[in-house]
């Protein structure tokens, strides 16, 4: 799962342009049920079957534009930072191409995302919202100045590294759940072709990175890991809030059903589950070793205070 084979093997390069059919897709969902917590909340279960149709078609649109904010907002910062050599981590030219490589796949997932939102509002009739994830970027720009203050550019690189390795774990939740439209299913499994090599190749590079740093900033960085890796599990919970209104909700009763779902931790398990690859990934690169930084990692819930 190497940038290897990139021109043979990425989706911008062979893949095919997915096309939504309502037609043949009778009885599936457009997001899996199970994670849209909304759904079952109380003042929401009872809606008429269409509204819970159009939550869900919007659950959908927010999965996907966000990830076209994500990759274009932040991983391409980081990718073209890399890539044009600004990193500050001394890198082979094949490391800075492949950082290309990264570059235009995510332009591609970008583009695919809003298109298949696109179709599938005009098959529909549910209009894509105009959500800008302003609230998203802000919120990782804030991890950045709390967290590293002395070396930005270093956090916005690490927040890329961190995203690169748990978004496969998030995007395998749909591709094999039978209840989901196909076209949807196909794209998230097109998409998680390529992040399995990008996760690949942003393990190696963080190795590089970690490699590189002087002893001190080594220090600084095992520090703020945690607090870096839980910024990338936040979530922009105003386009929920949103689309709750759109389905009829006053602002407090869709206020009150955004804080009663998303408003409490996720819970232990389910973070370290998502973030299992990147946590294997400082452990291997030898973040856990540094003193300290186990306890850290233990007080945001990512390892047991026993150091798993
Ligand atoms: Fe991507
Ligand atoms: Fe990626």
């Amino acid at each position: 799962m190497t940038m290897d084979r990139w021109y043979e093997q990425a989706g911008i390069r062979n893949g095919v342009r997915r096309i939504f059919h309502e037609e043949s897709e009778a009885g599936k969902v457009f997001f899996p049920h199970r994670l849209v917590p909304y759904l079952s909340h109380e003042a929401v279960r009872d809606l008429p079957a269409e509204r819970h149709r159009e939550l869900a078609v919007r659950h959908l649109y927010q999965f996907l534009l966000s990830t076209a904010h994500l990759e274009t907002r932040v991983v391409n910062r980081g990718a073209e930072l890399i890539a044009n050599g600004r990193s500050g981590i001394e890198l082979p030219m094949s490391s800075r191409l492949d950082a290309f490589k990264v570059y235009c796949d995510e332009g591609y997932h970008s583009l695919y995302s809003l298109d298949l939102a696109d179709q599938i509002g005009a098959v529909t009739g549910v209009p894509v919202p105009r959500w800008n994830y302003g609230g998203f970027v802000d919120q990782l720009a804030d991890a950045v100045d709390r967290t590293l203050p002395d070396h930005p550019e270093l956090a916005v690189l690490l927040q890329v590294v961190v995203f690169e390795t748990l978004i496969t774990a998030v995007l395998n939740e749909i591709p094999h759940d039978d209840t989901v439209v196909t076209t949807v299913r196909e794209t998230v499994r097109d998409h998680a072709k390529d992040e399995g090599r990008h996760h690949h190749y942003f393990t190696g590079f963080f190795h590089e990175l970690w490699h590189q740093l002087d002893a001190p900033t080594r220090v600084d960085v095992a520090f703020a890991m945690p607090a870096l890796i839980r910024s990338c599990l936040l979530w922009d919970v105003e386009p929920v809030r949103s689309s709750l209104v759109l389905a009829g909700l006053d602002d407090t009763t869709a206020t009150a059903v955004v804080r009663d779902c998303y408003g409490g931790d996720p819970g232990n398990e389910r973070i370290r589950a998502i973030c299992r690859a990147s946590l294997r990934m400082c452990e291997s690169a030898g973040v856990l070793a540094v003193p300290g930084a186990a306890e850290q990692f233990a007080a945001h819930g990512l390892i047991d205070g026993s150091g798993r």
